[in-house]
């Protein structure tokens, strides 16, 4: 494939919000001190600001969340930082973006701004001429159910082509989730033991020890099946049912994830468990009498000839006894349980904070008996500074064309087909108290295959 030619300038709206704050500046550093980015960065929004009081922004987002100050990269974002200040709802600001952008002929459009903002923001893009050759990057959510992802992409299509949008679900942009397609892939002792056969079942856990941090009122329209199930959590899931992709063509991984998308049965209500952390309620932004979960708990079938009768279970939640995302893949007890330890054999792969793949594996406790107590054979990656963070990665791929690790349209429609039917549930939420492992019921999802197995704390 001809290499498709670089984006020439970088606009990003939402420019004074806060994923600018939190992902987008200390992206834009890490790319500028790699010597990835060197075109005009545009920031975009409706704040009275001068470019000075976004460098400002930009210096304090750094200070935060960047790592720090890099003052060579940051003389150099201060030097490529434009700033247009205007409503999205008047022609004349994206008339002031066009001029910014004279001369370039493929710049890249970053959607940081709320969803219900994108027609219009779209619309004035085409109509100003701001879309000649241009790409677009739009965040989670995709809409807020599987009719909504479908009307999102149409608005997008009336001005973009599919192949210059970027949608960015970051777990996608993490080393340790990109990961899971090496690890898998590149270990020949894998292939064998990975399908029906061997593995008893599959846990995937999301635990997140804070709560919804201020995020209360956008926590009222998601949840977390719509905040991280969907999306995420799906794309773990992916991962590690796929079939191995072809590595002749550039779509073959995006590939490789609808086709076990799809063969995902949706959902029903017996397979949910909801909960909601005691206090949300209190939350600024939310409802006095809120039925949103905080927690979500599932069982899925990936109906495939190498899955099948093999349950996949999924667990997110707010105000969590930990910090944590972990995949835990159970194989199947050995035949003779005179040795057993009483543990089977699994695999544990931590995807944050940290990278961890640890066997659970027995051998022989010390003493007189023949018995088996259960140790682990543990892979840590040691930081060795050339990790590249997940917004750092991904911008710049879209800058370059490379859509490998966004999520497509039709992955987006199918993984929403999967949760569809249960995402208006009317059963009332199950409280937990904050800090404990989430609602009791949840414990009937994995009853039959010895219960959840809990992330420890780092
Ligand atoms: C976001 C969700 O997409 O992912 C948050 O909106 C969640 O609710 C976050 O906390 C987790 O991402 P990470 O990279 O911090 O694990």
């Amino acid at each position: 494939m001809p290499q498709p030619p670089r984006s020439d300038a970088f606009v990003f709206f939402g420019a004074t919000g806060d994923l600018a704050y939190k992902k987008i500046f200390p992206a834009l550093q890490a790319l500028i001190a790699r010597k990835q980015l060197d075109v005009p960065i545009i920031g975009v929004a409706k704040a009275g600001w001068k470019v000075d009081d976004l460098r400002e922004r930009a210096r304090a987002s750094l200070e935060e969340y960047g790592g720090g100050v890099d003052e060579a990269a940051f003389a150099k974002l201060v030097e490529l930082l434009r700033y247009v200040d205007g409503d999205y709802n008047d022609r004349a600001t994206f008339d002031a973006l066009r001029q910014q952008l004279t001369g370039a002929k493929r710049p890249i459009h970053y959607l940081a701004i709320p969803p219900d903002l994108f027609p219009v923001v779209i619309k004035h893009l085409g109509d100003s001429g701001c879309t000649a050759g241009a790409r677009l990057i739009v965040e989670k959510p995709f809409g807020r159910n599987l009719a909504s992802a479908k009307a999102l992409s149409e608005t997008i299509q009336t001005v973009f082509d599919e192949a210059d949008v970027f949608r960015i679900d970051h777990y996608l942009g993490k080393e340790t989730v990109q990961n899971l397609v090496v690890f898998r892939f590149a270990n020949t002792f894998l292939e064998p033991i990975w399908n029906r056969n061997y593995v008893e079942n599959v846990q995937i856990t999301m635990a997140e020890k804070f709560g919804v941090q201020g995020r209360g009122a956008f926590y009222e329209e998601a949840g977390a099946i719509r905040d991280v199930v969907q999306n995420h959590l799906m794309q773990v899931v992916g991962f590690l049912a796929m079939e191995p992709p072809a590595t002749t063509y550039h779509e073959s991984i995006r590939d490789e994830l609808v086709k076990v998308f799809r063969q995902v049965k949706p959902l029903s209500a017996p397979d949910l468990v909801r909960g909601q952390f005691r206090g949300y309620r209190d939350e600024p932004g939310v409802a006095a009498d809120s039925n949103v979960e905080t927690y979500a708990a599932l069982r899925l079938e990936v109906d495939s000839w190498r899955w099948t009768g093999v349950p996949f279970f999924i667990r997110a939640g707010k105000c969590l006894p930990v910090t944590a995302t972990e995949v835990r893949v159970e194989l199947k007890r050995p035949p003779v349980s005179k040795f057993a330890a009483g543990d089977e054999n699994y695999l544990r792969l931590r995807l944050t904070p940290e990278l961890n793949i640890a066997l659970g594996a027995s051998i022989k406790k010390p003493g007189e008996a023949m018995v088996g107590e259960l140790n682990e054979l543990s892979l840590v990656h040691h930081e060795t500074g050339d990790e590249i963070g997940a917004y750092e990665r991904l911008l710049g791929d879209a800058m370059e064309g490379d859509a490998t690790l966004f999520a497509r349209q039709d992955a987006v429609e199918a993984a929403w087909e999967i949760v569809d039917p249960v995402l208006d549930a009317q059963a009332p939420v199950s409280p937990y108290e904050p800090g404990s492992w989430g609602p009791k019921d949840a414990a009937r999802l994995t009853a039959d295959v010895g219960g959840w197995a809990d992330p420890k704390a780092s």
